[in-house]
């Protein structure tokens, strides 16, 4: 949820901070800031604000020094204020931490340092951390051993990295359960939340495990087991994206460039080696059941690869929000859990896996973001190649996923003989054909799409229909827009409208339908039907269509033709382009609403 990054290396490290800090803005961004350790002081700055502005505001350039950590907010406990933003500092002001995830039980911790005579300034559970190392500190005279101790005492998902004064060539850091990653530089060492904190600066990188703390210095890193203080050896690998990939590359915003990356990163997902695609379809096809579990976007790329396997292949794998997983799902041994998860460290997503593994099931992943938690921690990962997705909203990695998910759908079809092979030829070429087909909605829709938003941009209340397929690509239109408009906006299949919804129905709303391609026979014939009852009703009816012939709709984007069972994806392109457009239309922040953050490592 929130940033954490911390350099040590021979030149200034302010400026290299700042960019990182930026960097990893998207996890978080309603506070920051840094610190730095020079001439036996460490200098905390911070505030609420983005970090550009508080750079400006709090002056961050006036500080110089080797050594330095830094921080961008999402909150959790305690609202976005400056006591409350990082780092937080030891009562002496000789420790400073940063932190992201949560301290489970920090209130205990907190009342014990209390009584003990430690002064407390924020509501956050971090600065537990700052006391508590400060704590052991002066009882055992060793910062090292007090890392250790604190991270022993500890519960939850966390990590954190921790500058002392006494220490002014090392940072400590540590993880359990939430992202920390150390990259190895020329001149400087990093560590940083993601690897696009510091991709700019080095591409090689080591991966801290749960339950370890590192010792950085410019001249290395050493990693060691929190509970043994045994040192553990680790593998430094050197990541294949580039920093020009994480950054804008000329649009206005990550969100537009991320839109326009799809053809690539359909590209990238039929690239992916087959031998992976035909573990997982072995995997699936060996167990008794297999649930497809996401949250948010991913949820909705689960469901409509739940229609595909069912069409494609005959198997029943239903799609299960991460969230509510454990309290649905009973799972064992004869059980394939397979998650979809573009950071591959949202939570829920985690925990669910983790209660899979527990019962015994064989866990799955489909992830985009390098080396996240998720891929060390499933029996067997696919790595998407999306790239870097730094919007808050999700668009490439969810077409990427549904591309990769239809292909395994295709191979588990194979080994239960479900579709005559030509059918499966056809899908299959029509999944090549996709990243030309979106590339030609990007090419000529863009301009229709945005007169479209200005013409409906005035409607307070919107519907996305759609039927079978159709069905989660409206749900996930839905999802794009309300969460860069804060407009309200619902899903809703086609069939249920009648059992309640209608009635919100007026002049005042608008109804986008996710119409099925003509061939489509009986789909297109019902979804028809609710265009009718809901254009009786007085909405505003906008479609999103394949037949230049359609003319029932007030406004209407006409779609290239496509595969039948393919068609949402384009669908969800224009639900994207619409939900940009709408933004900007409102001044919203395309990359990074309110209140939200890109991955949620939280509960
Ligand atoms: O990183 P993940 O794919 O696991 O994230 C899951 C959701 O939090 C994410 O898709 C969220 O719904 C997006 N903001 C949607 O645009």
């Amino acid at each position: 949820m929130c940033g954490i990054s911390g350099i040590v290396g021979s030149a200034d490290v302010t400026k290299r901070l700042y960019s990182c800090m930026l960097n990893l803005e998207y996890r978080g961004y309603d506070s920051c800031g840094m610190a730095v350790l020079a001439d036996g002081q460490i200098d905390v700055r911070k505030n609420i604000g983005r970090v550009a502005e508080v750079f400006e505001k709090e002056r961050f350039a006036e500080l110089s020094g080797t050594i330095g950590i830094a921080h961008s907010r999402w909150a959790t406990h305690g609202n976005p204020t400056k006591a409350n933003s990082h780092p937080h500092t030891s009562c002496d002001g000789r420790i400073a931490v940063v932190h992201n995830g949560i301290i489970g039980n920090y209130q205990p911790l907190k009342d014990e340092l209390i009584a003990a005579g430690h002064k407390f300034t924020s509501e956050t559970d971090t600065e537990v951390l700052a006391h508590l190392l400060e704590h052991n500190y002066k009882a055992c005279g060793n910062f090292e051993r007090s890392v250790r101790e604190a991270m022993e005492r500890m519960e939850g998902t966390y990590a954190f990295a921790a500058l002392s004064a006494d220490h002014p060539d090392t940072f400590f850091c540590g993880r359990n359960r939430s992202p920390l990653i150390i990259g190895i530089g020329k001149d400087a060492n990093f560590i940083g939340s993601d690897i696009v904190a510091f991709i700019e600066y080095t591409k090689k990188v080591a991966y801290l495990n749960d339950n370890e703390y590192a010792i950085v210095s410019k001249d290395g890193f050493e990693i060691k087991n929190a509970s043994t203080g045994k040192p553990q050896a680790r593998a430094i690998d050197t990541v294949a994206w580039d920093a020009e990939q994480a950054k804008k590359g000329g649009y206005p915003h990550f969100l537009l460039k991320e839109i326009y990356e799809q053809p690539n990163a359909l590209r990238e997902a039929l690239e992916i080696d087959e031998k992976k695609i035909e573990a997982v379809a072995d995997i699936m096809n060996e167990a008794d059941r297999t649930y497809l579990i996401g949250c948010g976007t991913t949820f909705y790329a689960a469901l409509l690869a739940q229609y595909y396997f069912k069409e494609f292949a005959g198997v029943y794998a239903p799609a299960v929000s991460s969230d509510e997983f454990p309290n649905l799902c009973g799972v064992d041994e004869r059980t394939a859990v397979l998650a979809i998860s573009q950071s591959g460290e949202t939570f829920d997503t985690l925990e669910a896996l983790r209660y899979a593994k527990r019962h015994g099931a064989k866990t799955i992943a489909i992830v985009n973001a390098l080396g996240s938690s998720m891929t060390r921690e499933v029996d067997f990962v696919i790595m998407q190649g999306a790239g870097p997705e730094k919007s808050v909203l999700s668009t490439k990695a969810m077409t990427s996923q549904i591309t990769v998910l239809t292909r395994i759908a295709l191979e588990l079809s194979k080994r239960r003989g479900a579709l005559p092979k030509t059918e499966l030829n056809e899908i299959s070429d029509g999944l090549l054909e996709l990243g030309t087909i979106v590339r030609s909605v990007l090419d000529e829709q863009p301009g229709f799409i945005r007169r479209i938003a200005n013409r409906v941009g005035h409607f307070n209340k919107w519907l996305y229909i759609g039927r079978s397929y159709h069905l989660p690509a409206a749900l996930e239109a839905a999802l794009k827009l309300k969460e860069v408009t804060y407009i309200p906006a619902e899903g809703m299949a086609g069939g249920f409208m009648k059992h309640g919804p209608i009635s919100l129905v007026d002049e005042e709303m608008a109804v986008v339908v996710l119409m099925p391609p003509p061939e489509n026979e009986a789909l297109h014939r019902s979804t028809f039907n609710s265009v009718s009852e809901m254009r009786s009703r007085g909405g505003k009816m906008i479609g999103i269509h394949f037949d230049p012939w359609e003319s029932v709709f007030d406004e209407q984007i006409v779609l290239p033709k496509v595969h039948k069972a393919l068609a949402p994806i384009p669908q969800l392109v224009v639900g994207q382009l619409l939900a940009y457009f709408m933004a900007i239309l409102l001044k919203r922040d395309p990359d990074n609403p309110r209140g939200l953050a890109k991955s949620v490592t939280v509960e």
